[in-house]
């Protein structure tokens, strides 16, 4: 590739100083990174594509943070020139051939907590929606008799119920294959009573057994009717403990002594395989392309470099492996491992890591990751590295999303970086995906926003929550019926798509913010005659806000265009600029009327002065030049510690003063979000004031009090009202003998995924 988009370039070399520059010639001879010549600091340019204009701490004082000096990023890679043919062009798995390089990763789901046809209707509305190659979630477990905290075991389905499953991918012409992950799962407990989860500590009747279960697995699998199989190999999975000589330090024939050594497990699977059920059952491995190995902190002797697992790679096509799939291998850290775009999470965190530093993309993974385009396509380098070492067909995964980055991805594909692009996330928010792609709809497929709430999701009433398996995680917080259709306890009116409406009605939804968009939306899907107001001349509601203070990589601003372009197709009728009180719903006499106002901001009722001034959280980005140096800001929600990443990113000091427990600091925030995000803003010098109220703000000086009583002074020039939003809708009294609803903030302020949800649920029912 060849443009400043291309994977090639990993990143711009604007970095500054001396021991920055080193790294950065480090990384220069890396395969696919070709640096620029040095440039000065982002400039105007750099900062007006980001709408971060207004990051200064200062008149004529750029202040340019470390996360811009160490991950400086380009956000031209979302150009559309109308040309996906690379993207929309055939290729083939096995004996399978398929129209489009997208297919569909394995990934939980939950739905089949909703029911056995919940989970295979959201199946089949993939292939509906015109993904041709589906790997379905590893939904059995194959190693019996030990069980598996997640999945049924293999022999609890009987054969009708999979070939529903893959009748229904079948019927829609799609093909199917099912995934395999042995995460932990199977004799886990044991193993590791002997010392440690790797693979030393198999024996080797334990090895002999796990061989015996994949194949009697595959046969299973084959005889229900799945095309392929995907046996997962990467990151915490079994097998990859015999890949690396960090978690293999057997010395027998399973040792990591040799490549040939390393793989001979999964190689004695896929031959027992292909001689049990045929070479005509394509393998697909899932592998790790790198294993993180920070060049800095000693030789890293024992993982895996790309250059190891190339060589494992090639034993995997020896062996008769179909395709790879390729994955990065974060050590130890799960979610990074498929959520690399996490390291890009959060304005001015960009790059930041678990322990709160910095993250340097030329320092760590042998400095290989695509690390300037906000995560986007963030593996495609690496796997044009595996791509040019074997002959089967190479894909990959994480951020590989051509309705966001069409040119991009559409070159990346040309440019040979992979033979096929797995998605998980994009195609769970739109199923319609792929279709849509193909009639050149490109604005009508609903954006992942890269939040992370499914995986793994915050409850409101146990923000402390962090387990992933515990109806916290599979949620999305654009698509409410994730994680819900089919499971009525959790109070979704209907099945997918909602019910059409009883009859005609009029449906007056009042605010255009994430709650109303989605209640009008949703209204007017079923067949109702919707208007949705607002008193502002866009709609969004706190959308755009957010977007500036949480910065590019949550795409909320490609959200809000595309829930106003949703709403103009489904015909709602859209009234803005109308500030709507009860007198005017009356008057207008709707058949219901769904109240989306927003939640009420609380004060603290002081008034500051001349050297330490009073502001509330909406004014941060309009009133950015009252902001002074020392800033407080009041509340441990999601906004407000947005905003103090915000603020920090410009170089100001801010202390967060929250009547809450410091574990409680961005509720609301997805938990891989949080867990990167907080570090980092300690790191950076953040002081949190816990249970704790602001007493006085005057004189350039802020007063905390604690809960032990105890009063600080401290220095203070600009406090910000961020505490928890209360509800507002004392508007549902005044609307006595009219059907009326209040959803999202205005009922129960909490963030935007409950929000939406609110807005949805409610409209079904009406
Ligand atoms: C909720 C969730 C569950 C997942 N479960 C699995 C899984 O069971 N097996 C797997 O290989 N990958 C799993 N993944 C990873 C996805 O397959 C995929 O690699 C990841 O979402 C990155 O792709 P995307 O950027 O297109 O979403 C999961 C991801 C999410 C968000
Ligand atoms: S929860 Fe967020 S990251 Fe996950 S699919 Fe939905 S929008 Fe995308």
């Amino acid at each position: 590739m060849t443009s400043s988009r291309t994977p090639g370039i990993s990143r711009r070399n604007f970095l500054l100083g001396s021991g920055l520059a080193a790294a950065a010639a480090a990384g220069a001879g890396l395969v696919g990174c070709a640096p620029q010549a040095p440039a000065a600091a982002p400039g105007a340019d750099d900062l007006a594509a980001t709408g971060e204009g207004a990051a200064t701490a200062g008149e004529g004082n750029v202040y340019v943070s470390i996360a811009e000096q160490l991950n400086p990023q380009d956000y031209d890679y979302r150009q559309n020139s109308g040309d996906l043919s690379q993207v929309l062009s055939p290729w083939k798995l096995g004996n399978m051939e398929f129209s489009n390089r997208i297919v569909k990763s394995a990934a939980g789901s939950n739905y089949e907590n909703g029911g056995w046809d919940a989970f295979v209707e959201y199946y089949r509305r993939l292939a509906a929606g015109g993904t041709e190659m589906i790997w379905v979630e590893n939904f059995a477990h194959i190693f019996l008799p030990y069980k598996n905290a997640i999945n049924a075991n293999i022999d609890e389905f009987t054969d009708e119920q999979v070939r529903q499953l893959t009748d229904a991918i079948h019927a829609e012409g799609a093909k199917c294959g099912t995934q395999t992950d042995i995460m932990g799962s199977a004799f886990y407990k044991e193993v590791s009573a002997r010392g440690g989860h790797d693979a030393q500590y198999f024996t080797l009747e334990e090895i002999d057994y796990m061989v015996d279960s994949y194949v009697a697995a595959a046969k299973k699998f084959k005889a229900w009717g799945f095309d392929a199989w995907e046996l997962n190999c990467a990151g915490n999975n079994q097998t990859q403990w015999f890949f690396s000589k960090s978690r293999n330090h057997r010395d027998d024939e399973y040792g990591s002594q040799t490549f040939e050594n390393r793989v001979r497990f999964i190689s004695r699977v896929i031959d027992a395989v292909h001689e049990e059920v045929g070479e005509d059952f394509p393998i697909q491995v899932l592998m790790d392309a790198i294993n993180e190995s920070d060049q800095l902190i000693g030789e890293n002797a024992e993982f895996n470099t790309v250059e190891d697992n190339i060589e494992i790679a090639k034993l995997l096509e020896k062996a008769g492996v179909a395709s790879l799939h390729m994955r990065l291998g974060p050590q130890e850290q799960h979610a990074t491992q498929f959520l690399g775009d996490l390291y890009f999470d959060t304005r001015g965190g960009i790059g930041s890591t678990s322990f709160g530093g910095q993250f340097d993309f030329t320092r760590h993974f042998q400095g290989k990751l695509v690390a300037n385009h906000d995560g986007c396509g963030l593996m495609l380098n690496l796997s044009k590295m595996f791509k040019d070492a074997v002959s089967i067909p190479v894909g990959t995964v994480t951020y590989l999303d051509p309705a966001h980055a069409p040119d991009f991805m559409n070159q990346a594909i040309a440019d040979g970086m992979c033979d096929f692009m797995m998605m998980n996330r994009p195609l769970t928010v739109d199923p319609q995906y792929v279709n849509k792609l193909k009639e050149g709809k490109i604005d009508e497929i609903r954006p992942c926003t890269r939040c992370c709430h499914c995986w793994n999701d915050t409850v409101k009433g146990d923000p402390y929550s962090t387990e992933g398996f515990g109806g916290s995680c599979y949620c999305c917080r654009l698509d409410p019926i994730r994680d819900n259709v089919g499971q009525e306890e959790k109070g979704m009116p209907g099945w997918f798509d909602p019910p059409a409406g009883e009859g005609s009605k009029n449906v007056m939804v009042v605010g255009a913010g994430p709650a109303g968009m989605e209640a009008a939306r949703i209204a007017a899907e079923r067949g109702y005659t919707v208007t949705l107001y607002d008193k502002k001349s866009s709609t969004g509601g706190m959308l755009s806000f957010a977007a500036a203070i949480k910065g590019p990589h949550q795409n909320l601003e490609d959200y809000s265009v595309w829930s106003r372009a949703d709403l103009e197709l489904k015909g709602v009728n859209i009234v803005t600029d109308t500030e709507v009180d009860a007198a005017f719903i009356k008057e207008q006499a709707p058949d219901v009327a769904i109240l989306a106002l927003g939640g009420a901001r609380d004060s603290l009722g002081l008034e500051g002065d001349g050297e330490t001034n009073v502001i509330s959280i909406d004014d941060i980005v309009n009133a950015a030049d009252t902001i002074g140096q020392n800033v407080t800001i009041v509340g441990g929600n999601m906004q407000a510690t947005d905003v103090a990443a915000y603020l920090m990113e410009q170089g100001k000091n801010v202390t967060i003063v929250t009547p809450e427990n410091a574990n409680m600091l961005a509720k609301g925030q997805s938990i891989w979000c949080k867990r990167f995000a907080l570090p980092i803003l300690y790191a950076h010098g953040m002081k949190v004031w816990q249970e704790s109220e602001l007493v006085s703000a005057a004189g350039g000086v802020a007063t905390v009090k604690t809960a032990t009583g105890t009063e600080t002074p401290y220095a203070c020039d600009t406090v910000i009202e961020a505490m928890d939003m209360l509800p507002n809708k004392a508007m549902l009294d005044e609307l006595s003998g009219i059907e009326a609803y209040a959803v999202g903030d205005c009922d129960d302020p909490y963030n935007i995924e409950y929000a939406i949800r609110a807005g949805n649920f409610c409209a079904r029912a009406i």
